[in-house]
C-alpha cells in the first residue's frame, strides 16, 4: 500500500500487480440487484478556509451551483446541509429547485466551508418536504443524501425502531441516516467521531444500490460517501474537494476527476482524499482529465438546453469523427483495446441500449450487417437478459448509452460479459461505469448533454456505430480501403449539411407551433428511416405529451392504417430516389395510401426530389448523402418540430414531466 500526492490531494493507492488498473474489470461479477434505483443528483463540497477567502468558495454556493448542473437528474425537490458552528444545519423543498432557492432566500444558512446538496427523482416516498434530502439523524448532528434504494430498509427501521429512534419521513434514506447515526454514537468502540468507519460498518449492513453522502456536525472538516451500483465521482481541487453524481456537479470548479469503483467508501477534506472498501481496506481511484469546459454545459443565448444541443450537432459529429482515420482513410480505432484477431472471428454482433440509443442502434444495426456482412440484433437492454440469449465468445456486443450509468443496460453487458462474449461500449460520458465495465470504449465527443431528451448524443451515437462498423469491416477485409475512404469522406461533410437544416428551420418552427394543440401524430419510415421515424415519435412525446407513434411504413397495411382519419397529421421520412434498389417509389405508395384516408401528410425528403411535393402537404428537405449516413439529417427536422412544439405549449422543455436524464432505474 502507498499514499501517492495527486496535486495537494492524497490518495490511497493499492498497486496491483504494478498496474493501475480499474477494480472492476478485476473483480468477479457482481450481481446487481433487481431493484429500482432513484436517479438524484448529489453534490459534496470541503474547503479551506483561505480557499473561501481567495475565491468566495462558501460550501453552500458550490453545492448550489452543482445542483444547478445536476438538476436534469432529477427534480422533485431538492435540498441542502451545511455544517457550521457545531452544528448541522439544513433546508430542504419540494419541487424544482427555485423552490428551494427561494426558501434559502427567506431563511438563510449560515456560512460554512462543508456541504452537501441533492436533488431528487423520488422512488421512495412521493416528492414532499418531508421525503426530501438531506435526512437528519443522531440527534439532529447527522445530516444524509442518497441516490438509489434500501432493499433491506423495513427491516433495519424495525430494529432501530425498538431501539427508540422516531422517523418523520416513508423514505428509506432516512432508514440509512439513523443506521449511521446509530453506529456513529453507539457502536465505534473507542473510534467515536470517526464518520468513515461509521460508514464502513454501515454498508456492512445495507443491501441494494446507493450512492451515499453524509456529513457529522462532530467532525465538521469531512463529507464521507459510499458508493454500490450507483454513481459518484470525486472532483480534486487545491485546498478543497468535491463529490458528484457526475462531474458537472463540480465542473465550474475542477476538470480533475477520479473514478471510483465499486462498494468504494471515500473521505474528502479539504486537502485529501482517502479511498478504501466497505471493510476499512484502502483501495484506489483513477484519475482523469475532464475535456469539457463548464461553457458547454450552459444554454449559451438558446432557450433551452435541448435548442443548444440540436444546434451543437455539426459539432458532435465532427468531433466524434475527429482524430479517428489516417491520411489514407484508413480507421484508426486505437482506443479499441480488443486483440484483433478475436474481432476477426466474431460471428455476431447484439447491440444493447434503450431508448433514442437504442434507435441509434437499429441504425448501426442496417450499417453493420452492409458493411460487415456480420448478422448483427438490436436489443433492448432491458429484454436481453430476461431471455436466456445465446451469446458466446464469438459474440460481440456493443452497448449505447450516453450516460454510461443506464441501469438496464448495465446489467445487460455485465450478463454478456458473464456469459464470455467481448463487450465494447459507445457512451458519450467519460469515466461512467458501463464503459468501465466494458472490454474496450468508442467515446462520442458530443460534450454534456443536459436537455432529459437526447438529440446531439444521438447522432454521436450513430456516427460512432458507423466508425466501429467500418473498422470491423477495414480489419475483415469486408470493404475496399477506397470505399471505406469514400464513406468517411461522406460523413466529414455531414456537418456542414446538418447546418443547412438548422439554418433553414424556419418553416418547420412555423409549423410545430401551428400544431401545438395536435392529439396524436404519426411517423412512418423505412430502411433506415424506420429508426428515425421512431426517434422523431419518441422526441413529441416526451417533451411535447402527444400520442406520437412511429411505423415501419411497410407495415402500415398490417394494422396502423386503421388509425388513418380526416386531419390525421403524418411525418413521412423519405428514402432516397437515386440508387438501384431505392424504396423511394414504395414510400410514396404509402404516402399515397394515407392521404386517401384524410392523413396530413408531412414529408422529409432529400434535396432534388420533386416527386414527393404532390402528394405532401409540407415537405421539408435536407441536403442528400448516401442512405446508409441518411439518419445523420432527417432525425434534425423532428428533434426540431418536437423543441418547438413543446415550448409553444408552454412546456420545461428540458424538464419533462415524470423524466430524468440518467435512468439507474431497473
Ligand atoms: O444514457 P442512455 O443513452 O443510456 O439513456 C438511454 C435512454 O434512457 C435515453 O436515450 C432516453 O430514451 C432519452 N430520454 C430519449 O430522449
Amino acid at each position: 500500500m502507498s499514499m501517492l500526492s495527486i496535486g495537494g490531494s492524497a490518495l490511497l493507492l493499492v498497486p496491483r500487480n504494478g498496474l493501475f488498473v480499474e477494480r472492476d474489470i478485476l473483480r468477479p461479477i457482481r450481481r446487481a440487484p433487481a431493484t429500482l434505483v432513484g436517479m438524484c443528483g448529489i453534490v459534496g463540497y470541503v474547503g479551506n478556509s483561505s480557499r473561501r477567502a481567495d475565491a468566495g468558495h462558501s460550501a453552500l454556493d458550490v453545492v448550489l451551483e452543482g445542483l444547478r448542473r445536476l438538476e436534469y437528474r432529477g427534480y422533485d425537490s431538492a435540498g441542502v446541509a451545511v455544517v457550521a458552528d457545531g452544528t448541522i444545519a439544513a433546508r430542504k423543498k419540494s419541487g424544482k429547485l427555485t423552490n428551494l432557492l427561494a426558501e434559502l432566500e427567506s431563511d438563510p444558512l449560515p456560512t460554512s466551508l462543508t456541504g452537501i446538496g441533492h436533488t431528487r427523482w423520488a422512488t421512495h416516498g412521493g416528492p414532499t418536504d418531508q421525503n426530501a434530502h438531506p435526512h437528519l439523524a443522531d440527534g439532529g448532528r447527522l445530516a444524509m443524501i442518497h441516490n438509489g434504494i434500501i432493499e433491506n430498509f423495513a427491516e433495519l427501521k424495525q430494529e432501530l425502531l425498538e431501539k427508540g429512534v422516531t422517523f418523520t419521513s416513508e423514505t428509506d434514506t432516512e432508514v440509512a441516516a439513523a443506521l449511521l447515526g446509530d453506529i456513529f454514537r453507539n457502536q465505534l468502540n473507542g473510534e467515536s467521531s470517526n464518520l468513515t468507519k461509521a460508514m464502513q460498518l454501515a454498508c456492512q449492513r445495507l443491501e441494494g444500490a446507493f450512492t451515499l453522502l453524509a456529513v457529522h456536525a462532530d467532525q465538521p472538516d469531512v463529507v464521507v460517501a459510499a458508493r454500490r451500483n450507483s454513481p459518484l465521482v470525486v472532483g480534486l481541487g487545491e485546498g478543497e474537494n468535491f463529490l458528484g453524481s457526475d462531474v458537472s456537479g463540480f465542473i465550474d470548479h475542477t476538470r480533475r476527476a477520479v473514478e471510483l469503483g465499486q462498494d468504494q467508501i471515500v473521505t474528502i477534506t479539504a486537502d485529501s482524499v482517502e479511498i478504501t472498501d466497505f471493510f476499512g481496506a484502502p483501495a484506489q481511484g483513477k484519475e482523469y482529465h475532464v475535456d469539457w469546459d463548464p461553457a458547454s454545459a450552459e444554454k449559451g443565448g438558446f432557450s433551452s438546453f435541448m435548442e443548444k444541443e440540436i444546434h451543437d450537432q455539426p459539432d458532435a459529429v465532427a468531433q466524434t469523427l475527429l482524430g479517428r482515420s489516417d491520411l489514407n482513410g484508413q480507421l484508426t480505432l486505437s482506443e479499441l483495446r480488443i486483440d484483433p484477431e478475436l474481432l476477426k472471428k466474431v460471428d455476431k454482433i447484439i447491440v444493447l441500449a434503450c431508448g433514442t440509443a437504442a434507435y441509434a442502434g437499429l441504425v448501426a444495426k442496417y450499417a453493420i450487417e452492409n458493411w460487415c456482412r456480420i448478422p448483427t440484433e438490436v436489443e433492448l437492454a432491458h429484454e436481453f437478459r430476461y431471455r436466456d440469449p445465446i451469446v458466446d465468445a464469438k459474440t460481440l456486443v456493443v452497448s449505447i448509452s450516453q450516460s454510461g450509468e443506464t441501469m438496464d443496460t448495465l446489467m445487460a453487458v455485465r450478463y454478456a460479459r458473464e456469459q464470455g462474449a467481448k463487450t465494447i461500449s459507445i457512451c458519450n460520458t467519460n469515466g461512467s461505469t458501463i464503459p468501465r465495465e466494458s472490454d474496450a470504449v468508442l467515446y462520442t465527443h458530443a460534450g454534456p448533454e443536459i436537455a432529459v431528451a437526447s438529440t446531439k448524443a444521438f447522432l454521436a451515437q450513430i456516427t460512432a456505430a458507423y466508425l466501429l462498423g467500418l473498422y470491423l469491416a477495414q480489419l475483415r477485409g469486408n470493404i475496399f480501403s477506397g470505399q471505406i475512404k469514400d464513406v468517411l469522406a461522406d460523413l466529414g461533410k455531414v456537418p456542414a449539411k446538418i447546418q443547412e437544416i438548422l439554418d433553414g428551420a424556419g418553416p418547420l418552427r412555423e409549423l410545430a407551433r401551428s400544431m401545438k394543440d395536435e392529439k396524436s401524430v404519426l411517423f412512418l419510415g423505412r430502411h433506415v428511416g424506420f429508426p428515425v421515424a421512431l426517434e422523431g415519435a419518441l422526441k413529441l412525446k416526451e417533451i411535447a405529451y402527444i400520442h406520437a407513434e412511429g411505423f415501419a411504413a411497410g407495415e402500415l397495411k398490417h394494422g396502423p392504417i386503421a388509425l388513418i382519419d380526416e386531419g390525421q397529421p403524418v411525418f413521412v421520412v423519405v428514402p432516397s430516389p437515386r440508387g438501384r434498389d431505392s424504396l423511394h417509389a414504395k414510400v410514396v405508395s404509402n404516402i399515397q395510401e394515407i392521404r386517401a384516408r384524410g392523413a396530413r401528410t408531412l414529408v422529409i425528403a432529400e434535396e432534388g426530389d420533386e416527386t414527393v411535393r404532390a402528394y405532401a402537404e409540407h415537405v421539408f428537405y435536407v441536403p442528400q448523402t448516401p442512405t446508409l449516413l441518411m439518419p445523420l439529417l432527417t432525425t434534425v427536422p423532428l428533434q426540431i418540430f418536437a423543441a418547438e412544439l413543446a415550448k409553444a405549449k408552454g412546456y420545461d422543455v428540458d424538464q419533462p414531466r415524470n423524466l430524468a436524464k440518467s435512468v439507474t432505474v431497473e
